[in-house]
């Protein structure tokens, strides 16, 4: 039997953006997905999907989910016309658009296959394997999904061409977070590919919108660094007014920001794919954590305490 796993994570900066070359950054949260590859007789893989979810997201993804395995079956060369395996998702990741959870199921299959057929994968290997399945998820990834699944922590992360770039980041130390869940599934793969339409159709305003998405993010890395939480939230708001205007937001994400802000988070913004999924707020302190918590879970909305950093 062989086991595996993957970091869910946060985008902190520059979701969709990162598709396009722009520097971003992620850290791991808390909960992990993990895989179990045991052999079976006959042919073929089974997958048993046991990880908690958002109702209707892993019926929603499934047939992703398929092709995504099929990629990475394919991308190790595991022929399984010839020999059978029985995959078991589980973890306290909840199966959810916006932590990473195809990324961390992948970096964790991928982990899991390595083990149990003794393929040796380093973590550079397994998040090759990984941003291969995630091609099943997101048409074109940035690779930023699987990259913060696989190493975890904090990470500065940027696409040239065919190679993917990721620098560690520190901080001072770990810092609250909540993170809102809309209830939404999101897909991942139409999403992208909107943004893309919309931005082929009006380059000026993109042009522009980006410019200010890549001064944000170098300018949002040197915050995080020095620690300076105020500002890092202020420049957390100014990311989702972009990501509003690439049109990614929806009313539940907006209301559920505007809610943490009111609430005192530093600052606030949709994470991940948008449309959809989760938004997160920075809440140093376990107090106010558990104020914009609260305020959330008050509308009917679950909320995850977390932390980044670790
Ligand atoms: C999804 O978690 C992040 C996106 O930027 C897509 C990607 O980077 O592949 C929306």
């Amino acid at each position: 039997m062989g086991k595996g796993i993957g970091f869910g994570k946060v985008i902190l900066f520059n979701e969709h953006f990162v598709v396009y070359g722009l520097p971003a950054i992620a850290s791991a949260i808390g909960a992990k997905t993990t895989a179990l590859v045991e052999r079976r007789f006959g042919s073929g893989v089974e997958i048993r999907d046991e990880r908690p979810e958002t109702k209707g997201y892993k019926a929603e993804k499934a047939g992703q989910q398929k092709e995504s395995l099929d990629l990475m079956l394919k991308f190790m060369n595991i022929d399984t016309s010839k020999s059978a395996y029985r995959v078991t998702l589980g973890g306290d990741l909840i199966a959810a658009s916006g932590v990473g959870a195809s990324g961390a199921s992948c970096a964790a299959i991928a982990r899991a296959f390595s083990e149990e057929l003794g393929l040796n994968y380093s973590d550079e290997k397994v998040n090759e394997a990984a941003y291969e399945g995630e091609k099943g998820y997101h048409g074109t990834p940035s690779g930023i999904d699987n990259t913060a699944a696989t190493y975890g922590g904090l990470i500065w992360y940027k696409r040239e061409g065919s190679s993917q770039q990721m620098e560690r980041m520190k901080l001072k130390k770990p810092v609250e977070i909540v993170m809102g869940n809309t209830g939404l599934t999101a897909d991942t793969k139409a999403v992208v590919g909107a943004v893309k339409e919309r931005k082929e159709k009006e380059p000026e305003k993109y042009g522009h919108i980006f410019k200010g998405a890549e001064e944000l993010v170098r300018d949002s890395r040197k915050q995080l660094e020095a620690f300076n939480l105020n500002k890092v939230g202020e420049n957390m708001n100014q990311n989702h007014t972009l990501l509003q205007q690439i049109g990614v937001s929806c009313p539940e994400l907006d209301m559920l920001v505007d809610l943490a802000r009111n609430n005192g988070a530093l600052g606030a913004k949709l994470t991940g794919t948008g449309r959809g999924g989760y938004m997160v707020a920075l809440t140093p302190g376990k107090d106010l954590q558990e104020l914009v918590a609260r305020a959330i879970e008050k509308k009917g909305f679950q909320a995850l305490r977390t932390t980044i950093g670790i």
